[in-house]
C-alpha cells in the first residue's frame, strides 16, 4: 500500500503544508486525511485510494508546492522497532516500495526536539546502506528514486521514495547555505536561497549577469543589495533606512530614501526584489503592477504572514497577482516556496514571458 505522503514543512507551518496538499490532492481526484501536530516540522497525509500517494508523485509537481520542502510516497509507520534489529523491518519496507533506489536519506523532522536524533540517523546510515546493497536495492548513479527514512523516534519511522526529477535534491530539504561574513544582514540568505530555489544553476550566468539593472525595494541595510552587487549588478536601493556604508563605498548602488510604494524607474530595469514588512496584498498588487507595465522583467519579492489565515491570505494574493496579469495580458509564471530562510513569511519569483 502506498497511500501516505510524508510532507516536511517549517514548524508552525503543519496546518498549512495539510491544507495545501489536501487542496492539491483534490484537484487530481485523490481524497484523504491529513494527521498534523502542531510544531511537529511534517504532515502525514493519508489517502484513500491504496496507490494515492504513488498517483501523487507522478501527477503533481512538488515545484508547485509551497509549503512542502520534502515529500515522500510510502506506508504505515513502523512503529515499536526493536532496538537490537530496526534494520529487518525498515528493509521489507523498502522492498515493499516496489523499486530500487540510487541513494538513501535518513532523516528526521526540523525540530529542536528532533536535533539528537539526527546523531542516530547519521549512525544509522551506514548500517542501512550495507544491507540495501545485499538486498541488492541500492543501485547509486542510475536514475532511480531515493529513498528516505524518516524516524520520529529511534524507534519508529516512515521509509519511504521520492522521485529524484520530483523532489528537494537536499537532506530534510534544507539547503545548506553559508552566511558570507561581509554581508549586512542574515536576510541576505533568503535572495540567495531563492535564487537557488527558482534559477536553474545553468541560468545563472544568462539570468543574474553582470551589468543587469536591479531596484530593491525595502533595502536597508543591504543584505538582498549586496547579493545583487555580487552579481555585478547595478542597484538602485530604496528605503528610508540607512544601507551599509562599505556596500555603499562599492560604487554599484544609488541608495534612493523613497517611498517603495511610489516609486518608478526611470527605464526598464531586469530585476526588482522587495523585502518591505507591509500587508501581503499590498505587496502582491504592487510587484503585479512593476511586471504589468513592465518596469521589470523579473521580480523576487517575499509576502509576510503574521496573520491567522495564511493560506486563505495566501490563495487571495496568488488571485490578486493572477487576475492582474491576465488583465494586463501578459504571458508570466509565478512561483511561491516558502524557504528555509524564510519565518512567517513565503518567497515569490514571477517573470514576465511575453
Ligand atoms: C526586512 S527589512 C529589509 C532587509 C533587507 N532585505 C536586507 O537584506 O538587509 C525591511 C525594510 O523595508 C523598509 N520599508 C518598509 N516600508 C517601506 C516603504 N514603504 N518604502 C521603502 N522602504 C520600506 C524598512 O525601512 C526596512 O528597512
Amino acid at each position: 500500500m502506498l497511500n501516505t505522503i510524508l510532507l516536511y514543512c517549517r514548524p508552525g507551518f503543519e496546518s498549512e503544508c495539510a491544507q495545501e496538499i489536501q487542496a492539491r490532492c483534490a484537484e487530481i481526484g485523490l481524497f484523504g486525511y491529513a494527521k498534523t501536530q502542531p510544531q511537529s516540522a511534517y504532515v502525514v497525509f493519508q489517502t484513500q485510494d491504496e496507490d494515492g500517494a504513488a498517483q501523487a508523485m507522478r501527477q503533481l509537481d512538488f515545484d508547485s508546492l509551497i509549503f512542502a520542502r520534502q515529500w515522500l510516497a510510502g506506508g504505515e509507520l513502523l512503529a515499536d522497532l526493536d532496538p537490537t534489529d530496526r534494520l529487518g523491518p525498515i528493509l521489507e519496507a523498502a522492498r515493499a516500495l516496489d523499486t530500487r533506489f540510487s541513494e538513501v536519506q535518513v532523516e528526521a523532522a526540523d525540530t529542536n526536539a528532533a536535533k539528537e536524533l539526527l546523531v542516530f540517523c547519521k549512525k544509522f546510515t551506514s548500517p542501512l546502506v550495507a544491507g540495501l546493497k545485499r538486498a541488492d536495492l541500492l543501485k547509486p548513479k542510475a536514475p532511480l528514486p531515493r529513498l528516505h527514512v524518516f524516524f520520529l523516534t529511534s524507534t519508529s519511522c516512515y521509509v519511504g521514495y521520492a522521485r529524484s526529477d520530483n523532489s528537494s535534491p537536499w537532506f530534510m530539504g534544507i539547503p545548506r547555505l553559508r552566511f558570507p561574513k561581509d554581508a549586512p544582514s542574515r536576510s541576505t540568505l533568503k535572495l540567495e536561497e531563492a535564487w537557488h530555489q527558482f534559477i536553474p544553476a545553468a541560468d545563472w550566468d544568462e539570468l543574474l549577469a553582470g551589468g543587469m539593472k536591479a531596484v530593491d525595494l525595502g533595502a536597508a541595510p543591504g543584505g538582498w543589495t549586496w547579493q545583487l552587487v555580487k552579481r555585478s549588478m547595478f542597484v538602485t536601493a530604496i528605503d528610508n533606512g540607512p544601507m551599509d556604508k562599505g556596500l555603499m563605498d562599492g560604487g554599484q548602488v544609488e541608495h534612493l530614501r523613497v517611498d517603495g510604494f511610489k516609486y518608478k524607474p526611470p527605464k526598464r530595469v531586469d530585476w526588482v526584489v522587495c523585502d518591505m514588512v507591509e500587508q501581503p496584498a499590498r505587496i502582491a498588487e504592487l510587484i503585479t503592477r512593476w511586471v504589468a507595465h513592465r518596469y521589470a522583467t523579473r521580480a523576487i519579492f517575499n509576502l509576510k504572514l503574521p496573520m491567522k489565515k495564511r493560506w486563505a491570505e495566501l490563495e487571495r494574493c496568488r488571485e490578486l497577482i493572477e487576475d492582474g496579469l491576465v488583465e494586463a495580458g501578459a504571458k508570466y509564471r509565478l512561483r511561491i516556496k516558502q524557504l528555509y530562510h524564510d519565518r512567517e513569511e513565503v518567497t515569490c519569483y514571477l517573470v514576465r514571458l511575453d
